[in-house]
């Protein structure tokens, strides 16, 4: 593989995640965090996933009868150590300057990303290719600050990284075929399936999952159905595991209306791309579901109320 130094920006939610599946799928890591508390407890986090993961391993091979628990457990560990291993933090962006790959997982402020590319452009080899992980923002717009349009793509992984399956791997116009090619090969050694999109609003998922929330937001508006049927209905008669309406709790009301409002003012002409006015309220009133304890319903950590 193309791909074998990665540095990834930024070690909260999403950035700690992509740093554990490349480092499982065999590349030298390099995560840079703003602050060394925060790469502190982005690095605990990592150890915390990878101690899990060994024990479900050796759970796993004795079950199947591969190895006697004692080997098992010895394997699982010096695998997971192994993987820690390929992982170093830092705080300094030059010690990215290497690196075949630049990942960026930051805060989702299309100003703020654009400063970092610009700065990865500077200190970056030439032949390192960028990558965004963003969920709601133009990749061609941070590929233009950067400097370097054909090495820049979208690799958009979803939450939690460590489980789910999918990356979505973006190209703008200006993306050179091979770094594509390589951008794609990446995710597939960090165990993801690749799907290619262009650069469009959302690329596959969001731009069809947030307009069948918002949609589901409008059917309560207008009283057409409660939450509760809304919900039942899109479980028991398309077997989604989760209805729109609970969905948007688990998602975060905030970070939905963050996301739409964006869009809105981007597209204004796309009918799909509208704030439904319910969603508006409750984020005003703090009502941001699972995290705050109510969204559309009300939550106790993790599980409805
Ligand atoms: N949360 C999700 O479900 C999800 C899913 C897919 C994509 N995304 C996208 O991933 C990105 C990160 O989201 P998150 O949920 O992990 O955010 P987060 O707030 O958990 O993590 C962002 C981290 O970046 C660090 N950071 C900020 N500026 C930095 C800088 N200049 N240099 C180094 N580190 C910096 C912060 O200290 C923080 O730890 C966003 O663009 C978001 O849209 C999020």
């Amino acid at each position: 593989m193309a791909i074998q130094k990665v540095g990834v920006v930024g070690c909260g939610l999403m950035g700690h995640g992509i740093v554990q599946v490349a480092a499982q799928g065999g590349c030298q890591v390099v995560v840079l965090e703003a602050e060394q508390k925060f790469l502190d407890s982005g690095l605990a986090r990592i150890d915390k996933s990878l101690t899990k993961l060994a024990e479900k391993a050796a759970e796993k091979a004795v079950k199947e009868g591969k190895a006697n628990e004692a080997d098992a457990k010895a394997k699982a560990t010096a695998d997971a150590a192994a993987t820690r291993a390929r992982i170093r933090g830092t705080t300094s962006q030059q010690d990215l300057a290497d690196c075949d790959l630049v990942i960026e997982a930051i805060v989702e402020n299309l100003d703020v990303k654009k400063k970092l590319f610009k700065e990865l452009g500077a200190i970056c080899k030439a032949s390192t290719i960028f990558a965004s992980n963003t969920s709601s923002f133009p990749i061609g717009e941070m590929a233009t600050a950067s400097g370097r349009p054909a090495r820049f793509v979208g690799l958009h992984f979803f939450n939690p990284v460590q489980l789910m399956k999918l990356v979505e791997v973006v190209r703008t116009d200006s993306t050179d075929a091979q770094v594509f090619e390589d951008a794609k090969a990446f995710g597939a050694a960090c165990g993801k399936a690749p799907v290619a999109c262009k650069d469009t609003p959302g690329f596959v998922v969001n731009r069809l999952l947030v307009p069948y929330m918002t949609e589901a937001m409008r059917m309560l508006e207008r009283g057409d159905a409660t939450a509760q049927d809304i919900d039942t209905a899109m479980k028991l008669g398309c077997g989604y595991p989760m209805g729109p309406i609970e969905l948007t709790d688990y998602v975060g009301l905030d970070t939905t209306l963050f996301i739409v409002e964006g869009w809105t003012k981007r597209y204004p002409d796309e009918p799909a791309f509208t704030v439904p006015a319910v969603l508006r309220e409750k984020v005003k009133l703090g009502k941001l579901g699972r995290k705050t304890g109510e969204g559309f319903y009300k939550w106790e950590g993790d599980k409805r109320a």
